[in-house]
Formats: C-alpha cells, sequence, structure tokens
C-alpha cells in the first residue's frame, strides 16, 4: 500500500515537466511555449487556469477550440504543431500562471507550467522648469523630471558635455547656461527598460541689460504729446488774456499733427 502511494507520488512529480516565466508588455501579445518534444506529433492539447482547471484553449481529435473563456475570446492563437498558446493584448488579469496538457499521438503526457508577468512600458518622463537665475556666470536653472513610473532611477545626459551641472537622486538637475543652446535630457529606467524626454535651453540675458533712461523710452512722439496736453491746459488760461488765444491755438493744432 505505502509502496503504491510513493509510486502516484513520483509519476505526479515527474508529470510536471517545467515552470517556465513569460514576460510580457500590456497590451501586446506574448507566446507561452508549451515545452513538447518538438518531434512529438501531438493529438490532445488543453491550455487551463486556475486551480479549478478552467480551460481556456483546446485541441482534439484534430479540433481545435480557443473561445472557451470570455475573457480570452478572440485574443488566443493555439499552435497545433508546436502546443504553443499566445495572447493578444495582454490584460492586467493575463498575468497569473497558466498549464498546458500535451498528449502526442504515441500516447505520452507532459504537464508544464507557465508563469506569466504582464509588464507595462515606461512612459515618458516630464522635465519642469523650478527656478532659473541670471548671474555674472550665465543662467542658473534647476530642472525636476519626474514620471508616473514607479521606483524607477533618473539619470541625465547633457550636451555640449562642457556645461556645468549636477544633479541629486530625486531627479533634480542645476546647470549654468550661457547663450549656447543646450540639450539636456533625463532618462528614467527601470530593469531593463528606459523611457527619455528632453529640453532645449539656452540663456537670453547672460549680463543684465542697464536700464534704459526715461527720456528714451518716452520717445520724441511722447514729448510732443506732453507739450501739447501742456498748451491744452494753459488755453483756458490764456483765454480771457485776448489776442494770444488763436496764436495758442494754432500751436496746439500743429504740435498734434505732427505726432501722429
Ligand atoms: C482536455 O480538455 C477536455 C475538455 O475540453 C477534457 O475532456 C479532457 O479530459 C482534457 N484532457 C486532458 C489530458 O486534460
Ligand atoms: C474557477 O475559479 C475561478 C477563479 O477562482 C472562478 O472565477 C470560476 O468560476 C471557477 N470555475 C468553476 C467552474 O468553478
Ligand atoms: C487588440 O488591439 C488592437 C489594437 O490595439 C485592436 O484593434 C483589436 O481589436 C484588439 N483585439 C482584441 C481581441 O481585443
Ligand atoms: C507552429 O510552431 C512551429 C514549431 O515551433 C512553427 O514552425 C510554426 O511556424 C508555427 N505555426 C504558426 C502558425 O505560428
Ligand atoms: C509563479 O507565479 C506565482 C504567482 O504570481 C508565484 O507565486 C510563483 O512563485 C511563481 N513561480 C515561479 C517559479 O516563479
Ligand atoms: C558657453 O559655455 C560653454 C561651456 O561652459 C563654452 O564651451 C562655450 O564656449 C560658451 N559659449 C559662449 C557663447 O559663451
Ligand atoms: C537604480 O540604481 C541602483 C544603483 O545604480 C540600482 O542598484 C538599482 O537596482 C536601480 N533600480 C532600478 C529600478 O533600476
Ligand atoms: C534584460 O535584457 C537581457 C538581454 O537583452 C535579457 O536577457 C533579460 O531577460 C532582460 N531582463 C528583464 C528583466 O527584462
Amino acid at each position: 500500500m505505502r509502496g503504491r502511494i510513493l509510486f502516484i507520488l513520483l509519476i505526479q512529480v515527474a508529470h510536471v515537466q517545467s515552470l517556465e516565466e513569460v514576460n510580457g508588455y500590456l497590451g501586446d501579445s506574448v507566446t507561452l511555449p508549451s515545452g513538447g518534444n518538438p518531434s512529438w506529433k501531438l493529438s490532445v492539447i488543453n491550455w487551463s487556469i486556475f486551480p479549478n482547471v478552467t480551460f481556456i484553449a483546446s485541441y482534439r481529435n484534430g479540433n481545435k477550440n480557443t473561445d472557451r473563456l470570455s475573457r480570452y475570446k478572440g485574443r488566443l492563437d493555439l499552435n497545433t504543431s508546436s502546443g504553443d498558446l499566445t495572447i493578444r493584448n495582454l490584460t492586467r488579469d493575463d498575468d497569473m500562471e497558466y498549464t498546458v496538457d500535451l498528449i502526442d499521438t504515441e500516447r505520452n503526457n507532459i504537464v508544464n507550467k507557465i508563469n506569466v508577468t504582464v509588464l507595462k512600458h515606461l512612459q515618458k518622463p516630464t522635465i519642469n522648469t523650478i527656478s532659473s537665475k541670471s548671474t555674472e556666470e550665465g543662467c542658473w536653472i534647476w530642472l525636476r523630471c519626474t514620471t508616473a513610473d514607479e521606483s524607477v532611477n533618473f539619470s541625465w545626459e547633457v550636451e555640449p558635455d562642457s556645461v556645468l551641472y549636477t544633479t541629486n537622486r530625486d531627479g533634480v538637475l542645476s546647470a549654468i547656461l550661457n547663450s549656447t543652446q543646450t540639450h539636456i535630457t533625463c532618462i528614467s529606467s527601470k530593469n531593463n527598460e528606459t523611457a527619455q524626454s528632453s529640453v532645449s535651453q539656452k540663456c537670453y540675458d547672460r549680463k543684465p541689460q542697464p536700464q534704459p533712461l526715461p527720456r528714451d523710452r518716452f520717445g520724441l512722439h511722447g514729448f510732443i504729446a506732453l507739450v501739447a496736453a501742456l498748451i491744452i491746459m494753459l488755453i483756458p488760461i490764456t483765454n480771457w488774456k485776448g489776442e494770444r488765444k488763436t496764436l495758442l491755438k494754432k500751436s496746439s493744432l500743429l504740435c498734434f499733427s505732427s505726432s501722429k
């Protein structure tokens, strides 16, 4: 009796050949290798999920069925010669363990388990200007790189190489720019994947320009208009001085026409 139980256990252990790990990206396709011997001619292929063995795709008596479960409807491809299963348009819910049961025409039987991990592509990071300041040496700028992805590492690339800059672990860069166009790239990375965004910056006012004098800013036309306004204000005062009135009126008209 004891020997018989041991024998059954040994068969079951030998049954499960391997546990394969497969990574796929959200929305992409992934192929789950059946692990079957390529020389086998398969007569039964059963792909299932969950501990209660819910069939999702099967091949039996020459009939293929890949629409057994609504959550995978239209997304499965079963290769009846290799037994491999392709899942298209991966969703988060596809991230789980899959079981394949293969029987060949010689009645060889193997069961494989495949773990599918659904990964998400990294999103482009965002570069924001935190602060900038003009000094004698040039413009100091502080940029912050952010991303919606969790636990990524940030790194920066600055061109030309001669630009001085420092960075910290939190994705902040500070650099001194002059009038040369500078290309700044933030790279977020996680495992094998990277995503990047760039900005181009330069310093426009390297030295603060001397403030223009009030007279220059006012301009000739403004000056004339001011004189004209003064003359108009003087009209009521000179009004009852009789003869000078007409002379002043003439000159005020002259001023206005010249300021147009
Ligand atoms: C394969 O699935 C069918 C149901 O579609 C089931 O009747 C059959 O027993 C399964 N075969 C194996 C080897 O799991
Ligand atoms: C099998 O398990 C899944 C999840 O645990 C459940 O949604 C499904 O209804 C179960 N199927 C049967 C036939 O019990
Ligand atoms: C898979 O995605 C493509 C484009 O992303 C879409 O056209 C197609 O209808 C989707 N198929 C299924 C079965 O969801
Ligand atoms: C099925 O798998 C075999 C062996 O891997 C391969 O040669 C063949 O091209 C595949 N068929 C399809 C339709 O992908
Ligand atoms: C397969 O996935 C399950 C659930 O995600 C996990 O618990 C298990 O450790 C994985 N197996 C291997 C061999 O990585
Ligand atoms: C700007 O600075 C870089 C390095 O700091 C230098 O190589 C370059 O010549 C400077 N350009 C100008 C226009 O000053
Ligand atoms: C981030 O960088 C550190 C040190 O270079 C490394 O140990 C860690 O694995 C990296 N993390 C990610 C998510 O790439
Ligand atoms: C990283 O890339 C190498 C080679 O391109 C690949 O073998 C490995 O599986 C990848 N690792 C991850 C976690 O994607």
